[in-house]
């Protein structure tokens, strides 16, 4: 069923991102998308950001991502198509731009809240079961170990040697995932977060002793 919303213009830009969405495998599918708008409406809602801003930046965030090589325009072009006006348009594209995490340590600078809203939508995207599934389906896609003992967690203070290598799907949870709860901006999307990691660090936990046959 298509995406459907009560804003014409909601509803439009919603559709064009689903079908340009529809046959990514990244990571960026349509349905990590839909699960951050829904998030993100959330988040909105109990933290009293602009709602429509903050819709279209969810359903937006990921259209210019270098990593899926679209032109930059494209956002602001399918926001016109849609009606959206030019100023909401603006705000949008700008939001969208700052949304990606840097990697650990880099200071991020986000100075709306309907930024800050979407961009904890993104990052609670990242962890919990969801999290999981997709860091797996990450490292599958690009042929990389489950995990590999040579680089176990007690390494982990050396995990900038590993980055640069082709680290295992587990070396990602600590390289990001475990971060990212401390790095979100909303007292809302903290809150969500605290389940979704607890789950994260049982998982690991667990996978590291049915490694080593413990359990
Ligand atoms: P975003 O651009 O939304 O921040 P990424 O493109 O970095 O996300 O990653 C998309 C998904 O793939 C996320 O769930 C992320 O955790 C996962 N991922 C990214 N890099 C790795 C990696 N090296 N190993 C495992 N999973 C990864
Ligand atoms: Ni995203």
């Amino acid at each position: 069923m298509p995406f459907t919303h009560d804003d014409p213009r909601v509803e439009a830009f919603g559709r064009r991102v689903e079908s340009a969405f529809a046959g990514e495998g990244s990571g960026h599918d349509w349905w990590h998308v839909w699960r951050v708008w829904r998030l993100a409406r959330r988040i909105a809602a109990a933290e009293g950001a602009d709602l429509l801003l903050v819709e279209l930046a969810a359903l937006g965030h990921d259209v210019e991502d270098h990593k899926l090589g679209r032109p930059e325009g494209t956002l602001a072009a399918w926001l016109a198509e849609a009606g959206v006006d030019a100023a909401t348009a603006e705000a949008v594209v700008a939001i969208a731009r700052r949304v990606s995490f840097k990697g650990a340590g880099v200071p991020d600078a986000m100075p709306t809240l309907e930024g800050r809203v979407v961009q904890d939508a993104d990052r609670l995207d990242a962890i919990g079961a969801i999290g999981i599934a997709r860091a797996f389906a990450y490292g599958g896609a690009r042929g990389r170990l489950l995990y590999d003992p040579a680089e176990s967690p007690e390494h982990h203070a050396s995990f900038e040697a590993y980055r640069k290598t082709n680290s295992s799907s587990l070396m990602h949870f600590y390289e990001k995932l475990f971060l990212l709860k401390d790095r979100l901006h909303t007292p809302t999307a903290r809150a969500l977060a605290e389940a979704r990691h607890a789950f994260m660090e049982a998982f690991v936990a667990r996978f590291l002793d049915e490694w080593e046959g413990r359990s």
